[in-house]
């Protein structure tokens, strides 16, 4: 095994070298729960635990505890100063997390060096979400444990890049590289394990399970989905979100009008315009998560490659038989 492979799985308590990605929709804690219990590794998205599945925090934090006694992780997005009193409420998720005995957190967004200040005092580790060669070097310098690598085929908010530029530009690195993008299936784990990455962080493949508390729609519009039909658009969250090509997202178009495309250009009413957009988007991913007709469906270039709705354990088992 490869020594950040080894490093990872010692990071997470996993058994098999993949993460599930915090999703908004998609993070309820019976996923959670179930891919940890697999032997894989669920993560917390915290506003989904909460505001959509209708979970106080520790409650749902306990609930995990109650399905398995394997460990799982929690994710924290730091919104660079935009919102006072959601950064009180991420202190307060932190607090209880670690009172919860979590032992990863997963960072994105923002300097997470107060994070990880806290994080290492209680034997926490933490692994960050960069974009580029230029955040995960700095990143690595501030002492996270680990750094998700997200490339421009992941579902959900898209990186800019290609999983092979990352490695080409960060294989010397000594801490565990995470693949975050394009994973459906055990040959896709093979193929980023070979390249050089320590494990593989999953959304897309891990909504198409029983587990999954998003509509039956939707998970079969994943399995129905090749890669050309996962489109770009910026009018969810200022940069690109991938989806699934439907009529709802096509009407009026994938990019913003002139006014929030102006705004988005100029760092001042940037932050403005991507509240705007991001209040209208979580509407419609809310509606989406429960009912059939709403067809606002985030997904990575991965599908071709997810053909069934499966459990999370039997999706966990299929990645068992990578080499790694
Ligand atoms: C429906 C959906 C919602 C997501 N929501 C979030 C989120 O709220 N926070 C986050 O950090 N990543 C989010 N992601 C990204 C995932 O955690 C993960 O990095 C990504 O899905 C990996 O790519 P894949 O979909 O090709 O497997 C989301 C992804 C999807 C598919």
């Amino acid at each position: 095994m490869k020594q950040t492979t080894h490093q990872f799985l010692e990071d997470t308590g996993a058994t098999v070298p993949v993460i599930c990605g915090p999703m908004y929709p998609g993070s309820n804690p019976e996923l959670i729960a179930a891919v940890s219990d697999a032997g894989g590794f669920g993560v917390v998205q915290p506003v989904s635990m909460t505001a959509l599945y209708g979970h106080d925090f520790r409650e749902g934090l306990q609930l995990i505890k109650k399905l398995t006694d394997k460990p799982f992780g929690v994710n924290f997005t730091i919104f660079g100063g935009a919102n006072q009193k959601y950064h009180e409420q991420m202190q307060k998720w932190m607090e209880i997390s670690i009172e919860e005995g979590v032992k990863f957190f997963l960072t994105s967004l923002g300097k997470p060096t107060e994070i990880v200040k806290i994080a290492h005092q209680n034997g926490i580790k933490v692994y960050h979400d960069v974009p580029n060669k230029k955040v995960a070097l700095a990143m690595r310098d501030l002492g996270v444990d680990g750094i998700n690598c997200i490339n421009w085929r992941g579902g959900g908010q898209t990186g800019t890049q290609s999983a092979e530029k990352f490695i080409e530009e960060l294989h010397d690195i000594e801490i565990p590289l995470i693949c975050a993008g394009g994973v459906g299936n055990a040959d896709d784990l093979q193929k980023i394990l070979d390249m050089g990455y320590a494990g593989a962080q999953i959304g897309t493949r891990f909504l198409a399970t029983h587990e999954c508390k998003v509509s039956n729609a939707y998970k079969q519009a994943i399995v129905d989905a090749e890669e050309k039909d996962i489109v770009w658009t910026n009018k969810i969250a200022g940069n690109n979100s991938s989806m699934i090509r439907t009529d709802d997202i096509m009407k009026g178009g994938l990019r913003t009008g002139p006014i929030i495309t102006y705004m988005l250009k100029h760092d001042k009413l940037k932050k403005y315009a991507r509240m705007y957009l991001m209040s209208k988007g979580l509407k419609k991913y809310n509606k989406a998560a429960f009912d059939d007709s709403v067809k606002y469906w985030q997904a990575g270039k991965g599908v071709g490659n997810i053909n069934s709705i499966l459990s999370a354990a039997d999706v966990v088992h299929a990645f068992k038989n990578v080499k790694f």
